[in-house]
């Protein structure tokens, strides 16, 4: 169990206490007043070298963590995989051997393999790893940036702010997480901080797209979405995950969303103050209707923004606090 990110790899929220949680959100908070400065940047990795390995695509993730660890002054090197030697059948050992020849402090690495990210841990065991999201795995960062946008919300909402709410707010917060969770990384590390910080978790999902040890989960499985809806304070989306295979798990896309996608008369009939989140890539028309996704937009893109600050908070706890360069 982490009980402190500082010094560690973050390759899971499965093994990471309540307490190590809390302490990337609280770090967080401090970085998001830096991130709203004119001068956006810190000299806390001023030396530290990051690597920044995306072997899977990304939108959002790669660029808020090239973003966080600029603004900490490391130095970041961006491997452009399809343009590598990657291309020409290096392995993924011998691509992070020789990355970590040229000296790095650590590693940011998306890939679509699950385990991915601990493999490479233990090949540079001495380099800080960060998993970006490893096959169906785990995308850690996603459960904290998920977990930190829930906690400002509903901190601005009672007048109070996110340090002083602690992690007091998740207790018993009802979060209802819907779609494609048999592959979906961000439901796994969603789950993992949710549930560690003391909400209660409902998945929703068509038989088919549920993980196999669903009932060895920290959460309970709804089968009816519309009361699932009214139940909950908080609601998070996901997207099929087609690259996963995922399209052979329901008769259609219409099919799905007939069953379960949040569409203009499910949204009409839940609470005004129900939170809707969803971490992106967004397929409009089919689990959230286009004309959600606009009322939504402004917790969505907060959900991004705050990539930043938690990605900063990560390198800075994990690199910064490993003492001297390696
Ligand atoms: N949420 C998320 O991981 O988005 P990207 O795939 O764009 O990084």
């Amino acid at each position: 169990m982490i009980t402190s990110l500082r010094g560690q790899s973050l390759l899971s929220l499965n093994e990471v206490s309540r307490d190590a949680i809390l302490e990337v959100l609280n770090t967080a908070e401090s970085f998001v007043e830096v991130n709203r400065r004119t001068i956006k940047k810190v000299p806390a990795l001023k030396g530290r070298v990051v690597a920044s390995l995306f072997f899977e695509e990304s939108t959002r993730t790669r660029l808020s963590f090239e973003t966080a660890a600029k603004r900490l002054s490391a130095d970041v090197l961006s491997l452009a995989v399809a343009s590598s030697s990657v291309k020409k059948g290096e392995s993924l050992r011998d691509t992070i051997a020789t990355i970590d020849a040229l000296g790095i402090d650590a590693v940011v690495l998306r890939h679509r393999s699950s385990g991915a990210a601990l493999q490479v841990s233990r090949y540079v065991p001495h380099v800080r790893v960060i998993n970006a999201g490893d096959g169906q795995h785990q995308h850690p960062t996603q459960g904290l940036l998920d977990a930190f946008t829930i906690r400002q919300v509903l901190s601005q909402r009672r007048g109070t702010t996110g340090l002083e709410s602690g992690g007091e707010l998740f207790e018993g917060l009802r979060i209802l997480i819907v779609g494609d969770i048999r592959h979906s990384r961000v439901a796994r590390s969603d789950i993992a901080a949710y549930s560690t910080l003391g909400a209660e978790v409902r998945v929703c999902a068509p038989g088919t797209l549920l993980p196999d040890d669903v009932e060895q989960w920290p959460v309970t499985v709804a089968t009816d979405f519309d009361e699932s809806l009214e139940w909950a304070d908080v609601v998070g989306l996901l997207r099929l995950q087609a690259e996963r295979g995922s399209g052979a798990f329901v008769p259609s896309l219409d099919e799905f969303t007939f069953t379960h996608g949040l569409t203009v008369e499910r949204f009409a009939r839940m609470r005004p103050e129900t939170l809707i989140m969803h971490p992106g890539p967004m397929n409009r028309g089919v689990e959230v209707d286009s004309r959600v996704v606009d009322a939504a937009a402004a917790i969505v893109e907060q959900q991004v923004a705050n990539g930043v600050p938690i990605r900063m908070a990560v390198l800075y706890l994990s690199v910064a606090g490993s003492g001297e360069s390696s």
